[in-house]
């Protein structure tokens, strides 16, 4: 055990304390200082201007990013506080998105848990960390829906289903923050980013939103709603348009519905240039239109385009803002600088760092929240686990052996991956076995991303001849051919999903299709493990692999919580948080679609592609244990309920196979008619249960107001009407148990 971190007590100030203090400070900054509160600054020369020391000591920033070297800001600090004109000290801010030192696994894998209490505790101990490094600030939760596979940024949320989104949007932001901003050892979170950007036309990143507010405020808002209630101190708007309007200058999203309906008292950063970017999309007419358009929209600080910092001065010199505009704008940012009791402990004591990263028991939660994760997509003929007494095993993939793809994409600025890898992982737990390695052809991006452009050394390795990548598919086939059983590690590079990261085909890249036919032709014992930050179409993998593990990007302890799944030490009991279609030409695909005039038991339903079934390849919940459940006995507690009245649902299951395990217990309904035209499915609860074999637990869900109503076009306002409804109980989003009730007036 590490020895235990002396860290100061922080008294959280009271509201009426917070806002006094916050008076005091406004009325000593110049207006050049609170706009320098509105300023975000980059902390490594990214781009031509003057340093950031310079910057800071004039007052002209509030907070820095794209820095993470705890001695710098350290120096920086200082100068805010000790040299610039009201000594306001600066939040440091980084996207820590899945860990800081000890990296998690991704978000999407992450969801695929459906268990909060795992995605809490993996960002307790990413704020931890990334407290004691000196951040005060993570630009997360991500809690963008996203349906459509070929968007990069897929990899960075909680999937397609807004109550499983939300579920994890509230255990991130309590992780990250602890109860409320200011709890020690914590950091500010930021939900990002509002609102929409999931569902960038074509799944382009960046590319416009086009989203009707049924859409948005039933299946898009919620993550954010959630985020709110749990007390979420930051905010991030969108780069993309948004019907038309930029996220970054859309006041329906940033004042309408985030603070005058959801009552959100924190602050709202753009993302990184969105203020300048205005321009460039055609909106606002030069630099000063967009930072007047983007204040009055609700914005609070301007992520490093300067753009407030260039034009806020002469807009309030000129009369078109009031000084009380910008100072409404700084408030909530010096707020959350009480909260945290910047002022009192402006810096980081350097000599801790060593004792909080990466220690024993971070790692050993990120192999729990690995292991919990991870979705047994196939599992014919029992082929896993895998016996410990194997004498020859090949390991044969590109990523088999990769700490960059092991810990996945968003790594955290500067870091350097680390994680143990499949192989390693497979090696250390068996010492005995004969256990060979060939990686395979390389596979690469066909365009680099322009991150690479921005880190000097990153991704430069030679290009494979196509000589080379023939010779390496031989050895692999070769090696695979020597031993008893293969692991094929297959799947994307961590820069393959992420940011700038979409792409048009969900194959697997490369020629690993290709060695997987070559490797299963073998005749041998083939366990596919998928290391990925979104669904592929895997459909020959479907019907010919034996197994196959969803394994996602695990993070630093990827290795040895694979080498406990497939051994047994763990049994997977994760689920998906996403469709997965049988072909990239079919996404967007989701579960909860509104029903066609053919829906697809219909005798009509072919007609909807004739190039084959466009019913998913593994639908949105699905995932296989080493045991077997059932569900049964669905009750509905009353067949008519009042609107506005909750009704009890309970429903059993039982373990029947041999092992413990874990089931995750879904609920669907439908409303049949109303309104509106609603879904044929809804996700409305879940639960994740581990139960021993012939264990049986009931389950029981409560359907209110909440679950039962939604945003209606053509009442344009949230309603709860007095309908039928069908629901579903088991273990994915095609559970047949079925039962219905009614409300009634
Ligand atoms: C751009 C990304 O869209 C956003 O998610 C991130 O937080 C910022 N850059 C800062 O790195």
């Amino acid at each position: 055990m590490a020895k235990a971190v002396k860290t100061y007590t922080v008294a959280i100030p009271s509201e009426a304390e917070v806002a006094a203090r916050v008076e005091g400070l406004l009325g000593r900054l110049s207006l050049e200082e609170k706009i320098g509160q509105l300023t975000q600054i980059a902390g490594v020369p990214f781009f031509p201007g003057p340093e950031p020391a310079e910057i800071i000591r004039k007052g002209g920033a509030g907070s820095v990013l794209w820095l993470n070297d705890t001695q710098q800001f350290n120096a920086l600090q200082k100068i805010a506080v000790e040299e610039s004109p009201s000594k306001i000290p600066l939040l440091f801010a980084l996207d820590v998105i899945h860990g800081y030192r000890t990296i998690f696994p991704v978000p999407l894998a992450m969801a695929s848990s459906w268990d909060p209490s795992v995605a809490e505790r993996a960002q307790t101990v990413a704020a931890k960390e990334a407290r004691a490094a000196g951040l005060h600030w993570t630009f997360g939760p991500m809690l963008d829906i996203a349906r459509d596979a070929r968007w990069g940024r897929i990899v960075e949320g909680a999937g397609e289903d807004p109550c499983l989104g939300a579920a994890m949007a509230f255990a991130q932001v309590r992780g990250f923050q602890g109860p409320s901003v200011g709890t020690p050892d914590h950091v500010v979170a930021c939900a990002k980013h509002f609102a929409g950007y999931g569902a960038a036309d074509g799944g382009r990143d960046y590319d416009p939103v086009y989203l009707p507010e049924t859409r948005l405020r039933n299946v898009y808002f919620p993550p954010f709603q959630a985020a709110v209630k749990a007390g979420v101190g930051t905010f991030m708007s969108a780069y993309m348009d948004l019907n038309d309007v930029p996220a970054s200058g859309n006041r329906f999203l940033l004042h309408d519905v985030l603070r005058g309906e959801w009552g959100f008292q924190g602050f709202v950063v753009s993302d990184a240039m969105a203020v300048g970017n205005l321009v460039i999309e055609g909106f606002a007419r030069d630099g000063r239109d967009a930072a007047l358009r983007a204040l009055r929209a609700g914005m609070n600080m301007d992520m490093a385009s300067g753009t407030f910092s260039q034009h806020l001065a002469g807009l309030v010199e000129d009369g078109t803002l009031k000084l009380a505009d910008i100072e409404a704008a700084v408030r909530p940012i010096l707020a959350i600088k009480v909260r945290m009791g910047l002022f009192e402990h402006p810096y980081t004591d350097e000599s801790k760092l060593g004792q909080v990263l990466a220690q024993p028991e971070h790692r050993q939660e990120a192999r729990l929240a690995a292991q919990r994760s991870m979705v047994l997509l196939r599992n014919e003929g029992g082929l896993l686990p895998l016996a410990k007494s194997l004498k020859n095993v090949a390991v044969i993939g590109p990523l088999a052996d990769s700490m960059e793809a092991t810990e996945g994409s968003w790594m955290v600025f500067g870091h350097t991956p680390a994680a143990v890898t499949i192989l390693a992982g497979l090696r250390a737990r068996l010492p005995e076995a004969q256990v060979t390695f060939a990686p395979g052809p390389e596979i690469r991006r066909e365009i680099v991303s322009f991150f690479d452009d921005m880190m000097p050394g990153a991704n430069k390795k030679p290009v494979q001849t196509p000589e080379q990548a023939e010779t390496a598919f031989q050895t692999a086939v070769t090696t695979a051919r020597a031993a008893d059983v293969i692991v094929m590690v297959l799947g994307e590079n961590a820069d393959m999903a992420g940011e700038a990261a979409s792409r048009a085909s969900l194959d697997l890249p490369g020629r690993q299709e290709e060695l997987l036919k070559a490797v299963v032709a073998l005749g041998k014992p083939v366990v596919l493990v998928l290391l990925n930050g979104r669904p592929l179409s895997i459909s020959w993998a479907a019907e010919n692999v034996p197994a196959i593990l969803e394994a996602w990007e695990p993070g630093s302890e990827g290795g040895p919580a694979i080498a406990d799944i497939l051994f047994g030490d763990a049994n997977p009991g994760g689920k998906l948080p996403v469709t997965f279609p049988r072909k990239g030409g079919h996404v967007p695909l989701y579960y909860a679609r509104d029903s066609s005039h053919q829906p697809e038991d219909h005798p009509m339903y072919r007609s909807r592609y004739w190039d084959g079934p466009t019913t998913p390849l593994y639908p949105f919940g699905f995932g296989l244990s080493y045991t077997t459940f059932s569900i049964t006995n669905l009750k509905v507690a009353t067949s008519q309920v009042k609107l506005g009245g909750p009704v009890s649902v309970t429903a059993e299951v039982t373990n029947t196979g041999r092992l413990v395990g874990d089931e995750v217990v879904q609920l669907y309904i439908h409303q049949k008619a109303g309104s509106d035209s609603r879904p044929m499915r809804e996700l409305k609860g879940f639960e994740r249960l581990t139960l021993k074999p012939s264990e049986t637990k009931t389950v029981r869900f409560l359907l209110g107001p909440a679950e039962l109503g939604y945003w209606s076009t053509n009442a344009g306002k949230w309603v709860q009407e007095a309908e039928a409804f069908d629901v579903w109980v088991g273990a994915d989003s095609t559970a047949t148990l079925h039962a219905g009730f009614e409300v009634v007036s």
